[in-house]
């Protein structure tokens, strides 16, 4: 059984969605944790939790959103909080590979969001690029827990986000040939790790070049799992347990 904790659901990416949440539960795929992290994708997501038992959702402003976010779009977030399966706040946090001109901009957005996780007491699903010691001294001036989503930093970074208790969300990356992600994972405990596709993006290898979707998962937890030399049967149950212990899925 596998726990995608990161992915994200459209009909802009997919023709078919029962098609796709069929092949999911086929490979194993148990439960999905989709993000709807615009006004527009928010709106999408509802209805696709409300449709398909595995799916579960995240919502919050993804940092692109940094200019458009109107203190009504946070109300508009809070207002959702207490629907079934929302199980968090995300995917938000800070962005500085195209622009770290909004850098401000960004930082409010990302403190009023975690704010609101405190608030109503949710994990985050973090989005950190180019940002991560702003990301770092961020999170520490907020009591929460979660995930640092599609992580691809140092051992160093790693092990800071490790010792804050946060989880690191490791996704096709990995797979990827010459990804230094790979000698961090061997660091690193299953304890520590759950597994994403962060669908339709990051096609794990053999598949690159097609659209991901969380049917992929068991060969991103196949690549953990030779990288740290146990049975991806060990993977699967370990990074189960801990997506289940962080996210309220009742
Ligand atoms: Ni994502």
């Amino acid at each position: 059984m596998f726990i995608d904790t990161h992915c994200h659901l459209s009909r802009e990416d997919y023709d078919d969605i029962d098609k796709v949440i069929k092949e999911d539960k086929e490979a194993g795929v148990d439960k999905i944790v989709v993000s709807g992290c615009s006004r527009e994708s928010i709106d999408e997501v509802m209805s696709f939790k409300d449709k398909y038992d595995m799916v579960y959702v995240t919502i919050g402003y993804h940092p692109e959103y940094a200019d458009n976010v109107r203190e009504n779009d946070l109300d508009f977030l809070e207002n959702l909080l207490s629907e079934k399966k929302i199980v968090g706040i995300g995917e938000i946090g800070l962005d500085y590979h195209y622009t770290k001109d909004n850098k401000d901009k960004q930082i409010w957005l990302f403190e009023e969001q975690l704010k609101i996780a405190e608030e109503f007491n949710l994990p985050v699903v973090i989005h950190s690029r180019d940002a991560t010691q702003d990301t770092i001294n961020t999170l520490k001036k907020y009591n929460v827990k979660g995930i640092i989503h599609c992580f691809n930093g140092s051992l160093e970074t790693a092990n800071i986000y490790i010792n804050m208790g946060f989880l690191l969300g490791i996704g096709g990356v990995v797979t990827f040939k010459n990804s230094k992600l790979k000698d961090v994972v061997k660091e690193i405990s299953i304890e520590s790790i759950v597994l994403e596709t962060d669908s339709p993006y990051l096609t794990p290898v053999p598949f690159r070049g097609k659209v991901n979707s969380s049917k992929y998962l068991s060969y991103i937890a196949q690549e953990i799992a030779s990288l740290k030399g146990v049975d991806v049967s060990i993977v699967a149950e370990i990074t189960s347990k801990t997506a289940l212990s962080l996210f309220d899925f009742k």
